[in-house]
């Protein structure tokens, strides 16, 4: 039964009643846009062979597939997600796919040396604790890889400036910018990438790294923007946010000669105390 004094989590603003072709295609868009820079950084934190590594709100999977090849036979990877339809079939034997909701019950038993989430945390609607649920099963020099969207007026006026022409610097913002608003009023945190790094450094992490990145994406009918417009068109719609009816946006979206900046994403990445620190600490 639920508890009516307990504050209940913010619907997911991408709720998972989509067509699953269509949701399966806009999460591939989304790895599409994003895997280049999360590889970049995973070259850094350097996963390696014998690692355990905890993939949370894994999606369609692309992360959790590089982490166990880079884990390799020794190491352990555990891909986690509320809506496990698209991880079912994954394409790696070294995945072990869980349907678990990260705010909720305990977490996958693990002493991680890898914790990964992306265009998660945003979401839930108190992501500090779910970070301070997520801190204390790292291992000793465990590393906590966050990267969140960053809708900030700020950070949309930067990527805005790298859209190659004014049409696609207009319809980028005002679509980020009925994003920013929905995700506001689902009690979700449109800013998120922007304070990781800070709320890495309040749970005690060190070596803290932040980095904001905004590709560019190009349009076409199955493209991210479409997809992402066709998914939150109903939401927009009901909050009366964006003139749905008006296919002005939908047609420079599903057109592939147009190229657009996509959402802008922050990326924070810091590790625990090594094993001797840590236990002086506590
Ligand atoms: C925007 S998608 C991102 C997928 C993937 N992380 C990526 O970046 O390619 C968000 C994913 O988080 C999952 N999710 C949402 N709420 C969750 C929760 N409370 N616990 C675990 N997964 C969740 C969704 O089902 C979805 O697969």
């Amino acid at each position: 039964m639920t508890d009516p004094d307990r504050p209940q989590p913010a619907p997911y603003v991408l709720d998972s009643a989509a067509r699953a072709d269509l949701e399966f295609d806009r999460l591939r868009t989304i790895e599409q846009v994003y895997d280049p820079g999360t590889e970049e950084i995973l070259t850094r934190v350097k996963p390696a062979p014998g690692w355990s590594c905890l993939e949370v709100g894994a999606g369609a999977g692309s992360i959790a597939r590089l982490l166990a090849s880079l884990a390799g036979e020794t190491g352990r990877v555990v891909a986690t997600d509320t809506d496990p339809r698209f991880l079912r079939n994954i394409a790696h034997p070294g995945v072990e796919v869980i349907e678990h909701d990260i705010t909720a019950g305990p977490l996958p038993p693990g002493s991680w040396d890898l914790i990964h989430a992306r265009s998660v945390l945003e979401h839930l609607p108190d992501p500090e604790s779910v970070l301070a649920r997520l801190i204390p099963s790292l291992a000793p020099h465990g590393q906590l890889f966050a990267e969140a969207i960053d809708v900030s007026r700020e950070t949309l006026a930067i990527a805005a400036e790298h859209a190659p022409d004014r049409r696609a610097a207009t319809a980028f913002l005002e679509f980020a910018t009925a994003v920013h608003r929905l995700m506001t009023l689902a009690g979700a945190h449109p800013e998120l990438g922007s304070t990781l790094p800070v709320l890495l450094a309040a749970q005690g992490l060190e070596g803290i790294t932040h980095q904001r990145r905004h590709p560019l994406v190009s349009g076409g009918e199955r493209g991210f923007y479409a997809l992402s417009l066709a998914r939150l068109a109903p939401s927009f719609q009901d909050h009366g946010l964006l003139d749905t009816a008006d296919d002005r946006l939908s047609s420079l979206f599903d057109d592939p000669s147009m190229v657009f900046p996509a959402l802008p994403i922050g990326a924070a990445h810091g590790h625990t105390p090594a094993v001797g620190r840590r236990q002086r600490r506590t």
